[in-house]
């Protein structure tokens, strides 16, 4: 549902409106020195840190991340440039939540049993957050005992419980029109079983959909060019060649 364009991971792209959507940086041999740093800003920094401000993450916010992925390391780094007190990021991966711990995050390995408000007020001191950012999507898991499971409603029912009345959750994670691969009928369509009376009445607002990648990546440039952020390393970038993407992928 993305227009139709074929994807970039070629030797050669062609640019849709290039004269329009290319960021220009300002000296070449600077953006070569963090080269690995601004690659990112083509996709996934732009979307986790849209992901914050969806999810409203300023100053002393208390935040949890859902997914250790790539887009969830980068919304981890983005609530901490935008100010969080603290930053939770769950995930089934052990390799990802050491990530994680690496640039300062607490974590909560989702393959253990048990309550996650619990697990939230053993690190917080409360069992809620201020701010909820879903890097999942309709790919998530089941947790605990049940994990590996497909389970695509969780994470958005984790967001409703888990988030404080009045919070805001970013789902950047992506949710589809179709699945037909899914387990269930209902989520062959695209329809997930969702408790959404319970974030009517905690009021929350939920922003979704695809990153209006412009909107966001000139500052962040900026703040990669000016030291403010270290994303490549804390994404763990590695640098390799076409050759090796099946390898990359496994
Ligand atoms: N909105 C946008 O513009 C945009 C842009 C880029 C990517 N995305 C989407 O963002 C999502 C994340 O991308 P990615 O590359 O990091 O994906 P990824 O598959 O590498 O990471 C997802 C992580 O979620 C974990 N996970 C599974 N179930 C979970 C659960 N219940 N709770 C917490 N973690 C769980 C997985 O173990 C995995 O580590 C995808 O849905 C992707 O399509 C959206």
């Amino acid at each position: 549902d993305m227009g139709g364009w074929v994807g970039g991971q070629t030797e050669y792209v062609m640019v849709p409106y290039a004269d329009f959507n290319l960021l220009k940086f300002p000296d070449a041999d600077q953006a070569m020195e963090k080269i690995k740093d601004l690659t990112l800003l083509s996709d996934i920094f732009p979307t986790g840190f849209h992901g914050c401000v969806t999810a409203g993450v300023g100053p002393g916010s208390t935040v949890y991340i859902a997914g250790a992925g790539p887009v969830g390391l980068a919304a981890a780094v983005s609530a901490q440039l935008l100010g969080a007190a603290c930053v939770i990021v769950g995930d089934m991966i052990e390799e990802r939540l050491a990530q994680a711990r690496s640039f300062g995050c607490e974590t909560i390995d989702l393959t253990q049993d048990g309550d996650m408000a619990d697990k939230i007020e053993v690190i917080l001191g409360e069992r809620e957050v201020d701010a909820f950012v879903d890097c999942v999507g309709f790919e998530a898991h089941a947790c605990g005992c049940n994990h590996g499971k497909e389970a695509p409603a969780t994470v958005l029912n984790s967001a409703m419980s888990l988030t404080r009345a009045g919070g805001q959750i970013g789902i950047p994670g992506l949710y589809v029109t179709e699945d037909p691969g899914a387990a269930d009928e209902a989520a062959q369509q695209g329809s997930l079983s969702m408790r959404f009376g319970l974030g009517w009445a905690k009021s929350h607002s939920l922003h979704t959909g695809q990153c209006p990648v412009m909107k966001y990546h000139r500052p962040l440039m900026q703040a990669i060019l000016f030291g403010k952020v270290n994303i490549a390393d804390a994404v763990n970038v590695q640098m390799i060649t076409l050759d090796e993407a099946p390898k990359g992928y496994a």
